[in-house]
């Protein structure tokens, strides 16, 4: 970690991951996490290098990514955000676009807050410059398979196209914590790739260059989704649905 890395991770993490230092006058308690291998191996050109932010942080540019539908599916995600007042709301990972600042729009109108997690210190740097107008959103450097909240801290839990960039074992750990940190009765929204229908021409478009790129992406093509969920979730517990004849799935988990 460089020095500026390390001044943006001090400045973010502080006890509870609540306030920053100015706030509590307190020294940072949680350890600053490393990034993970397999998003500086696969994803090092799209999430930590500096120009990456030229290129991926524009609406239209993730909307081409996603094939014209990042708006459907960030739709969806605030049609599930339940807008109860004062509602404490968990973005787990950063997302290049507008999806912040739509989540936290929508939030405005009841009081509620929006935390938003990643573990690249370039990312949480970007994200509070991205929402530098609001006062409903906080940034918080953690590493989403170890988070440092408490159990039960959120009353809804966002996980946007997050869990096929990461391998297996931290894919289980990652929805595990959704889940925990999670308050019994509330909801964890994850959007992500799936398999498309056969008949779907995007399968064969989007295969070679998901296995090129997003090496393990395929995982979620050939398993669904709940197949990564702790084995205590009881199917009645989930909601599906898909979009774009099947590429991508909404998964509502109520806790
Ligand atoms: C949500 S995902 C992909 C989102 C989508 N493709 C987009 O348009 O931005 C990308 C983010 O996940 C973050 N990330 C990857 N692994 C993480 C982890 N273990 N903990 C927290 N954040 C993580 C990366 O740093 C990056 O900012």
């Amino acid at each position: 970690m460089n020095d500026d890395s390390r001044a943006v991770a001090e400045n973010f993490d502080y006890p509870a991951g609540r306030y920053s230092a100015a706030e509590t006058g307190a020294k940072p308690v949680n350890p600053v996490p490393d990034i993970p291998e397999y998003l500086q191996d696969t994803y090092w050109w799209a999430y930590l290098h500096p120009k990456s932010f030229y290129f991926f942080e524009r609406e239209w540019v993730v909307n081409l990514i996603l094939w014209g539908n990042m708006k459907r599916l960030t739709d969806t995600v605030l049609e599930e955000l339940s807008l109860a007042p004062q509602s404490q709301v968990l973005q787990v990972a950063c997302v290049y676009g507008d999806f912040s600042n739509r989540v936290a729009r929508h939030l405005d109108e009841t009081g509620s807050r929006l935390h938003i997690v990643d573990v690249a210190p370039i990312q949480i740097e970007n994200v509070r410059k991205k929402v530098s107008g609001r006062n409903n959103v906080e940034a918080h450097l953690q590493d989403s398979t170890s988070m440092h909240f408490p159990a039960e801290s959120f009353d809804q839990t966002v996980v946007f196209f997050l869990l096929h960039e990461q391998p297996e074992y931290a894919r289980r750990k990652t929805v595990e914590e959704a889940i925990r940190v999670t308050k019994p009765g509330g909801k964890v929204i994850f959007v992500d790739y799936h398999g498309p229908k056969r008949k779907n021409p995007m399968r064969y478009v989007m295969k070679p260059i998901l296995a090129t790129l997003e090496p393990y992406a395929m995982d979620l093509w050939r398993e669904e989704l709940p197949a990564f969920m702790p084995e205590s979730v009881k199917p009645e517990q989930i909601q599906s649905d898909f979009y774009f004849g099947g590429l991508y799935q909404k998964i509502v988990l109520t806790v």
